[in-house]
């Protein structure tokens, strides 16, 4: 098959790496990509929101399945477009994408739906929003409506830090547009996990669970980013909670966009906080999460290529969806000053020692080329990915990748998995 996969992250980059190793060979190409994607697909140097010259690439070129990564063509309407043209597309229509594009609406679903979620309310005056903050005693969030590269979301855990969340988000517009409606909500405590799981327009199969790390360093400390790091399986999510996160969440939420008229193909993603009383939704995402997804891809025993392609045609079917026993973990190595302000184009060395690690695949996300150089260009930089027999042994080699790796400024976190690890020998 020839197969386009949209966007230029870690996220991406697994994706190639595991569609190249199904049954059959595949020509990949990745608009645009980064400098590990370009070592095992064609680059196409198209920007992932340029959706006009991606259908026009895809129109002369035609693809026989397109892999969309990030959240911003989905909300654009890039696999309308492509649906449209007769190209067989994997991510949700436009209308669908809207479960991530609004938080608000993915409220409005949620509640119509009867999907455990934080209690909340939807506002566009400051003052209004801040009354119902004071009614909510025991701490609020305080979010943007719109897309605001996973920054829009304010933490309180007083009256005071949520008038001036309220202020900053619709006032000072700190999240441009997307913060001209706010959502507060009630804060939730317990752990989370992350579910990803393919939908068919009908049929759910969910995948391994997941972790993410979002805060910046270490002890779950620091700024939130895009995710540091990500392991799977996340015990949090044991069996029981399973068919209770397949019915209350996945189930009742397709069963009300149906309602509505609408159909869900793709990656749905459930970001839960399992609470005393219950797994209950936090978020849910359009796509495959970074970096949840090279976690999760490094376990996945079948055929990508069979699974997105049966999604995007409406026929999946729970067997094509087997995972090793191994667990993995993700460790992001990210630029210096990363989640604020850092430098681009330092030289990386060491790559390829460490990909030389048993079980390990270094997956790039912001990397360039530069002559015969790989050098950082983003703030995600890398998501060094190992599987081992047992999560500790993932670890270890994934920080002994990362050891192996340096560029100036570098930093991660020393302690992903550690939640999981904790968990096993108590
Ligand atoms: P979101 O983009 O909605 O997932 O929010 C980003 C992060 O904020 C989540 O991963 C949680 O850590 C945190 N968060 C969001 N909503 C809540 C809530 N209602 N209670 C506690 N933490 C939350
Ligand atoms: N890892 C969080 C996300 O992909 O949104």
């Amino acid at each position: 098959m020839k197969i386009l996969v949209v966007g230029s992250g870690g996220r991406e980059h697994a994706l190639v790496w595991k569609l190249r190793q199904g049954l059959a060979e595949h020509d990949i190409y990745c608009a645009p990509g980064n400098a590990g994607t370009a070592r095992i697909a064609q680059k196409i140097p198209i920007g992932s929101e340029a959706v006009g010259e991606l259908l026009k690439w895809a129109k002369d070129n035609k693809p026989d399945l397109t892999v969309i990564g990030p959240e911003a063509p989905l909300c654009l309407g890039l696999a309308d477009m492509f649906a449209e043209d007769g190209l067989r597309v994997f991510g949700p229509c436009r209308e669908a994408a809207r479960l991530e594009g609004s938080k608000a609406f993915a409220k409005e679903v949620m509640f119509a739906a009867g999907v455990p979620t934080a209690e909340s309310q939807t506002f566009t005056d400051a003052v209004k929003a801040s009354d119902y903050a004071r009614s909510l005693t025991g701490g609020c969030v305080v979010k943007a409506d719109g897309l605001a590269a996973g920054k829009g979301v304010i933490i309180c855990t007083n009256q005071h830090e949520a008038t001036d969340a309220i202020e900053l988000a619709m006032v000072g517009r700190a999240f441009g547009e997307a913060g001209s409606t706010v959502l507060v909500e009630e804060l939730l405590t317990g752990e989370e996990a992350s579910i990803l799981a393919l939908v068919d327009g009908e049929r759910v199969v969910m995948l391994a669970s997941s972790q993410d790390h979002k805060r910046a360093f270490d002890g779950d400390t620091g700024p939130n980013t895009g995710g540091m790091g990500a392991y799977s399986p996340a015990p949090v999510v044991t069996e029981e909670l399973w068919p209770v996160i397949k019915n209350e969440v996945f189930e009742r939420t397709l069963k009300e966009l149906r309602n509505r008229g609408i159909t869900y193909r793709g990656i749905l993603y459930a970001g839960i906080m399992v609470t005393e009383r219950g797994p209950k939704v936090l978020e849910f995402n359009c796509r495959f999460g970074d970096p949840e997804t090279q976690a999760v891809l490094a376990r996945l025993d079948s055929d990508l290529a069979e699974a997105l392609t049966a999604t995007a045609d409406g026929r999946l079917s729970p067997d094509m969806v087997r995972w090793k026993r191994d667990a993995a973990v993700c460790v992001v190595m990210a630029s210096g000053g990363y989640p604020g302000s850092y430098e681009k184009g330092l030289p990386i060395d060491g790559l390829d020692e460490a990909d030389r690690i048993e079980g390990t695949a270094v997956f790039h996300a912001g990397t360039a080329r530069d002559g015969q150089r790989t050098v950082t260009s983003g703030g995600r930089v890398l998501g060094v990915t190992s599987i081992g027999s047992d999560l500790k042994q993932a670890v270890d080699r994934a920080y002994r990748a990362v050891d192996m790796i340096r560029f100036e400024g570098a930093h991660c976190r020393r302690d992903i998995a550690q939640k999981a690890l904790n968990r096993v020998v108590s």
